[in-house]
């Protein structure tokens, strides 16, 4: 090859990677181990790159079992990373809105952080005003979790393993918990988590990725999304659901029919504004507890579309009322209100206290088993 086919060949290579906006170099292996830094006391955290063959990268950390980027390409073919979070370990340590990160043992709220089992009163760490948020305190998002490459038969996947000691938050029960992730050919990145207790305790696990499928353009009230849910929960003032399931037809609720998150979002609506925008719990419609499609996004700008499959009979929609700029996300990006937004399937809030919600409780010699997936196309 002379010189200047040679120059021309790597010039051409850099015009690709600038034009597809792909800053991360093509990995050797389908899975890469790098060190993702040192907590404040001392412990080593990796992060580990699965890459499928269409070019997919999905960036996961054993610290809280966060996803640090989700790289995925638009209809030009151009691959953008359309998660929110930080470039380095220090701003997921300082963390407030929970970026990409597993939640335990409660996804969403627990009223008054308590709940009673078998007769016993249990008081959790309180953390959102008079109630529980995610886990209390210190929840599985800021863990270190143990990590090993696994051989899954549909991608490469990373499994992460996390033991909750009895009285942790104020939750009954050693539980030991696993968390695998994986990512298929198919564009999924596939989440299967799974647990064990030794006493009676309840237990919601969920992953809270921040999404932006148009990561260059500013909020996500363009993104067209469709709901399989018929009801939702509606809540009080601490975002607690009042226990009602009401249906969502002629409500600002019904995304049975795909609607942009911003076509109603500032209408005059009760529920609206208790939750500053969407931060709901949709009953996803019940068909026979199969991982089932739960939602879908489109963004129209790209063509980007997310797929959220899930065995969990709800979902939270939390449009990023609460984001306001102050967290310096990747690149020094500020991270301003709605934009990104979250589909967190799971069981619905508050359930221990809602004896005619699904059950949340787990017993000893039970396994909990869920699937959610997060599947990638473009159209
Ligand atoms: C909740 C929001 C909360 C956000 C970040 C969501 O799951 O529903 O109310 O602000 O998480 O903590």
């Amino acid at each position: 090859m002379s010189t200047w086919i040679r120059l021309f060949a790597v010039a051409s290579m850099f015009i690709v990677v600038l034009l597809s906006g792909e800053t991360s170099t093509v990995l050797a292996k389908p899975t890469e181990k790098t060190s993702f830094g040192k907590t404040p006391d001392g412990q080593n955290v990796d992060l580990y790159t699965l890459a499928n063959k269409n070019g997919m990268q999905v960036a996961i950390t054993n610290f809280g079992g966060i996803v640090v980027r989700i790289k995925t390409a638009d209809r030009q073919g151009k691959t953008d990373d359309v998660v929110l979070g930080y470039d380095s370990l220090d701003g997921y340590v300082n963390d407030t809105a929970y970026f990409g990160a597993v939640i335990g043992r409660y996804g969403n709220r627990i009223a008054l952080g308590k709940f009673t089992l078998d007769g016993a009163t249990y008081t959790l760490a309180r953390n959102n005003g008079e109630n529980s948020l995610h886990g209390g305190i210190k929840g599985f998002n800021k863990a270190v979790w143990q990590a090993r490459e696994v051989a899954a038969k549909d991608g490469p996947s990373v499994e992460l393993t996390h033991t909750s000691k009895d009285g942790e938050e104020g939750y009954p029960g050693n539980l030991s918990v696993k968390v695998v992730y994986t990512l298929t050919d198919r564009n999924e990145l596939k989440i299967d988590y799974s647990a064990t207790t030794d006493k009676k305790t309840v237990l919601n696990l969920t992953n809270h990725s921040y999404f932006n499928l148009n990561p260059g353009g500013s909020d996500v009230l363009q993104h067209v999304l469709m709901i399989q849910a018929d009801k939702f929960t509606p809540v009080d003032a601490g975002l607690i659901p009042t226990g009602e399931l009401r249906s969502v037809a002629g409500t600002r609720f019904d995304f049975r029919k795909p609607t942009a998150i911003g076509a109603r979002i500032d209408q005059d609506d009760e529920q609206l504004k208790l939750g500053k925008g969407y931060d709901h719990n949709f009953v996803l419609n019940d068909k026979g507890r199969e991982v089932e499609l739960a939602a879908r996004v489109v963004e129209p700008t790209t063509g980007r579309v997310l797929e959220v499959l899930t065995s969990e009979p709800g979902v939270q929609f939390y449009s990023g009322n609460f984001l306001d700029g102050s967290a310096r996300g990747k690149g020094g990006k500020m991270y301003g209100r709605r934009s990104a937004f979250c589909l967190e399937t799971q069981h619905f809030p508050d359930s221990p206290n809602h004896p005619k919600f699904p059950s949340t409780e787990l017993k000893p010699g039970e396994k909990y088993h869920t699937t959610t997936i997060y599947r990638f196309s473009k159209q």
